[in-house]
């Protein structure tokens, strides 16, 4: 990912994205719809178990700051983000109801992120939950430049979950660098940003790996050495989702990262 190493002196970019009304037709959408099999298919659906409480999270920690900012131009691309925030909650909040369809216990998955969120949201000052915030949207930013970038992560999917993914993805890439440029607004300093980073690292992707074993368990596939070696392989091999994760963690670090820096993309 190109970063760059100065101190970024421009104007945030503000030129305002759309928000996207989009609804999914989820009825025939099979359990295990991605081509990678079972296990890939249950990634995507694990990440989708953290977003409407993940998303709800994000839009209250922006709200604690938005009256303060004083830049008409980022306060239009808060309103999109909040808009566009909004819309992925109420569509990952249905594919939600068809995991439980399955037998997939959602709602108690979803609960738990909410009391962890509620948690940080009791526990710590509301500049560090920005920040948290902020790191996440650089996860999420970076996931969704994978997807936009790299066909092979949906390639052959059950074409409604190609489409959400790819919807969620573009929106995400898209207003990247809003929470950041709040934080920023707000007087956020990159060592308090980088510390928040490593504890949110550790906190999401122990989740993550927590969900993904609750899940292959609800499928009988928690021990089954194939399925893991496919995932596996899907996620640090072939095409290597979250390989491509490790240097966008990185440039984190980097004196004058930004958000903007993770290109390449056309939307
Ligand atoms: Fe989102
Ligand atoms: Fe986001």
């Amino acid at each position: 990912m190109p970063t760059s190493a100065r101190r970024r002196t421009r104007a945030p970019n503000t030129v305002p994205f759309p928000v996207r009304d989009r609804r999914f037709d989820l009825s025939d959408v099979p359990r295990h719809w991605h081509p990678a099999g079972p296990a890939v298919s249950r990634f995507f659906d694990n990440l989708s178990l953290f977003f409407p409480q993940g998303e709800a999270f994000f839009i209250r920690s922006v709200k604690a700051f938005a009256r303060e900012l004083d830049d008409p131009a980022l306060s239009d691309a808060v309103r999109r983000f909040y808009g566009q925030e909004a819309f992925h909650g109420r569509e990952h909040r249905r594919y939600n109801r068809l995991l439980a369809g399955q037998g997939i216990p959602a709602d108690a998955m979803e609960g738990r992120v909410a009391r962890l969120l509620d948690r940080v949201q009791r526990r710590v000052p509301r500049r560090w939950q920005l920040a948290a915030t902020c790191a996440l949207e650089h996860f999420t930013a970076s996931l969704a430049h994978g997807v936009l970038t790299d066909p092979r992560l949906l390639d052959g999917a059950h074409p409604t979950m190609a489409g959400l993914w790819r919807w969620h993805a573009l929106e995400e890439f898209e207003h990247r660098e809003v929470a950041f440029e709040v934080y920023r607004a707000a007087g956020g300093t990159p060592a308090e940003r980088n510390l928040v980073m490593l504890a949110t690292t550790l906190i999401f992707w122990a989740k993550v790996v927590e969900h993904q074993v609750r899940l292959m368990g609800h499928d009988g596939i928690a021990g089954d050495v194939g399925e893991w070696r496919r995932l596996v392989r899907f996620l640090f091999v072939e095409p290597g989702t979250l390989r491509r994760l490790i240097p966008t963690w990185l440039a984190w670090y980097r004196p004058g990262f930004h958000p903007a820096d993770l290109g390449g993309v056309t939307a």
